[in-house]
């Protein structure tokens, strides 16, 4: 753990942008580690407790596109307090291994660089109410908005409707949003590695095991991964 020593368990969050793959990874990733033998907890923000499941509707429903940004901060910040006090914490104390879909950083690319909520109001925040946890290892799926877009466009046809608030932003938000996870990772380069997502799952996946396969803890069979 990097700033709270809470534990042996490991914290591994995976970032991007809409239509990056995350989920994909994430799923492919519990299964992996389980298969290993080790005890994995995969999560997501916004929507990881019960809790953040019914902020997780009012913040990405199409119908509140009058939100202020602070207002949509705050709730991310209260879903990620719920989340890292009752669950994420608790798991790493007990040596698992979490993987969140989506963590603070989603708070820096979004609310900050797209949404201009300046950095020192969500450190604060961050601080003072989520404890400030920082992950182990930090993937960011990066991909560009237009082949993101072509991929959402293409779900959006066969299930209408189904477009979040986010995903409706224009162009230039998802830009925006881009360039936040790369400085992210340009100013955090130990923690947050960058992996092109116009790649096959695969591909991506096996990229993401090379830098993680180091990281990895013994198995609780006490064999080791590497
Ligand atoms: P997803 O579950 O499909 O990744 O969608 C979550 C949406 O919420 C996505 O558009 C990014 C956005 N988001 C923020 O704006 N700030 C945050 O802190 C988090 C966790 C997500």
């Amino acid at each position: 753990m990097n700033s709270v020593d809470i534990g042996t368990g490991l914290f591994i969050t995976l970032e991007g942008g809409e239509g990056s793959g995350k989920t994909t990874q994430g799923e492919m990733l519990n299964r992996y580690l389980q298969d290993l033998g080790h005890p994995v907890v995969w999560t997501k923000e916004p929507g990881g407790t019960d809790i953040g499941q019914a902020l997780r509707k009012v913040v990405m429903s199409n119908r509140h596109r009058d939100m202020v940004p602070e207002t949509e901060l705050l709730i991310y910040l209260a879903d990620r307090t719920q989340h890292v006090k009752s669950k994420i914490i608790p798991a790493i104390a007990e040596g698992k291994i979490v993987i969140s879909d989506r963590y603070h950083d989603s708070s820096v690319a979004y609310q900050h660089f797209a949404r201009g909520v300046p950095m020192d109001t969500l450190d604060f925040l961050f601080q003072r109410l989520a404890g400030g946890l920082v992950p182990d290892i930090t993937f960011v799926l990066d991909i560009s908005p237009e082949t993101a877009m072509k991929r959402i466009e293409k779900r959006s046809i066969s299930d209408p409707g189904s477009l979040s608030k986010f995903e409706e932003e224009a162009r230039s938000f998802h830009r925006k949003v881009r360039q936040g996870f790369l400085d992210i990772s340009r100013k955090a380069p130990g923690r947050v590695k960058v992996i092109p997502a116009d790649q096959a799952p695969d591909k991506i996946f096996g990229q993401i095991l090379d830098i993680l396969t180091p990281l990895l803890p013994p198995t609780t069979s006490g064999d080791t991964n590497s």
